[in-house]
């Protein structure tokens, strides 16, 4: 196994994309950051040096972390936030897990343009495809904000009703395509990946985007989805992927059609969705075959992608993994936890636009995050009055989840609670939507796990009758799943490492809102299932 060293400087610097300027927060002064590459076992050392205006942390999304909580990055959870001037290592073993990852910044709205892939190849021979694969593209898609993303989350932070400033455009792997074109002059980039016809390709696809579902196409050709957030799952056939924030799909795409120039890459999903008013023109690139005739007619955009919810459905129904001996089928906690949109009443320190705010809640609670010290270092080091424990087990009120407007959850109330599990205790978590306001889906993402998700269905979930349903056979295992609205997800994990892990909506504008809890993972009784102290000192939170 490898040690690979990576120096970061967090810069600033001007980028000009949907016919505009703006000076962007980057690693490097790259546009999206560095693609991490390594092999499964490898240590990854990276060494940040924050150079420009605003804190900033880290997160390597996917990676367990086992036994480095230290590393993985969320302001306020784990670390708090590298000042100007500052440097700060994150340093971990990757093992036990390969795929596509990525990493991104972990604090305020800084992950619009800090992000950047993050692949693992497997030190075991690659899987067997049934087909040779003749190379691989990583394909990573976003959002371009027209102003400064920190600027944006103002505009939605403080207010009863978001105010949005930006205009904002899809991305792939940084560019947004020849559909965003401001003059005819003004031809934007567009991303050329070659292919040589007959021969199957590995494309990496990860939405990096912060508040939008994406689906990826490719113009005329048939995809098969081979991986999910880094877990195999059992391969099938389709024209569209479904990519929620925070999820990566590994998919084989054959150069079997005419040699030509087909155009593919990211629209919108609206599943449904209320996001900000996105300009909904898809993030394109084009895969060239090789001895394509240089006046061979482009395909048309692969667009609009589908919009009805049942195709929805039909594709996550479809996302299958193999049977593993790591479900756990008996369980030490039966969670419950209700998750939805509500308002706050605001506190005296902010400046908010009126008495009350947006608030995203879990349990109906908001999560109020600690700002003189992190959860992990308060918990780990004893530091009282920081957080407090007993994180409620079910929701407050079962009511009828499903309708719309649902009053009972449209106040939440602020709390920094988290709920404690004891090392290696196996978890049941139901995360069921609340339309308390609006109907919206909510990408759940669980740091330092994967779970398996053994149910989902519209309507209340029923302790009862449900869990008689549930796939106990080939559920797939993910790190993000999308709560679909008026409905439920059941996902099971178990308690292996210890330490503080963030649960949120990685939708950014509903985690800004505070829709996050957090588990406290106990040491074990072994020395090896005890955290250590931080490898590498953290940023001072004063
Ligand atoms: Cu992609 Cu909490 O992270
Ligand atoms: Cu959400």
């Amino acid at each position: 196994a490898e040690t690979h060293f990576l120096y970061w400087e967090v810069v600033t610097k001007e980028f000009t994309r949907n016919c505009g300027s703006v000076n962007i927060t980057t690693v490097n002064g790259m546009y999206p950051g560095p693609v991490v590459n390594i092999t499964e076992g490898d240590t990854v050392v990276v060494n940040v040096t924050n150079m420009q205006e605003y804190p900033v942390t880290i997160h390597w999304h996917g990676i367990f972390q086992f036994m480095t909580n230290w590393a993985d990055g969320p302001a306020h959870f784990t670390q708090c936030s590298l000042k100007t001037g500052n440097s700060q290592i994150y340093e971990f073993i990757v093992s036990g897990q390969s795929g596509t990852f990525f990493w991104h910044a972990h604090n305020n709205w800084l992950r619009a343009t800090m992000f950047g892939a993050f692949i693992v190849h497997p030190r075991d021979p690659p899987p067997n495809y049934g087909v040779e694969v003749a190379g691989e593209f990583s394909m990573i898609s976003g959002e371009w904000f027209d102003t400064q993303p920190n600027d944006v989350e103002m505009g939605y932070l403080y207010r009863p009703i978001p105010v949005d400033t930006s205009k904002t455009a899809n991305t792939l792997n940084g560019l947004t395509g020849p559909l965003y074109n401001c003059t005819p002059d003004d031809v934007p980039e567009t991303q050329v990946f070659r292919v040589q016809n007959g021969s199957t390709y590995l494309l990496r696809l990860t939405n990096a985007g912060l508040n939008n579902n994406h689906w990826f196409t490719v113009a005329n050709h048939t995809l098969t989805v081979v991986s999910v957030d880094g877990n195999y799952v059992k391969p099938f056939a389709t024209d569209a992927v479904l990519i929620a924030p925070g999820q990566t799909t590994d998919v084989l795409l054959t150069a079997n059609q005419t040699i030509g120039s087909y155009y593919g890459g990211v629209g919108l999903a609206q599943i449904p969705q209320v996001g900000p008013p996105l300009e909904a023109r898809e993030a394109l690139a084009i895969i060239e075959y090789e001895g394509a005739p240089a006046d061979f007619p482009l395909s048309t955009p692969p667009f609009p992608a589908p919009s009805d919810p049942m195709v929805v459905d039909d594709y996550t129904a479809k996302v299958l993994g193999y049977t593993d001996m790591d479900l756990p089928e008996t369980m030490d906690h039966n969670l419950v936890y209700v998750v939805g949109i509500a308002l706050v009443d605001c506190i005296p320190s902010e400046p908010c636009t009126s008495t009350q705010k947006l608030a995203g809640t879990v349990q109906n609670f908001t999560f109020d995050e600690p700002q003189n010290s992190s959860v992990l270092e308060a918990y780990f080091y004893n530091i009282s009055g920081v957080y407090e424990t007993g994180f409620p087990e079910l929701p407050p009120e079962f009511i009828d989840f499903t309708g719309r407007p649902s009053p009972e959850y449209g106040i939440g109330s602020r709390a920094t609670l988290v709920k404690e599990l004891e090392f290696n205790q196996t978890v049941e978590l139901v995360l069921q939507n609340v339309n308390a306001a609006v109907m919206l889906d909510h990408p759940f993402h669980l740091h330092g796990h994967d779970f398996y998700v053994v149910g989902r269905n519209y309507g209340n979930f029923n302790q009862t009758t449900d869990p008689a349903t549930f796939n106990l056979r080939d559920p797939p295992r993910f790190n993000t799943i999308s709560v679909h609205s008026g409905g439920w997800v059941a996902l099971r994990f178990r308690a292996n490492n210890p330490g503080v892990w963030l649960l949120h909506c990685h939708f950014e504008r509903h985690k800004t809102w505070g829709m996050e809890a957090a588990f406290i993972t106990k040491n074990g009784t072994q020395l090896n299932e005890t955290l250590p102290g931080p490898k590498h000192p953290l940023p001072p939170c004063i």
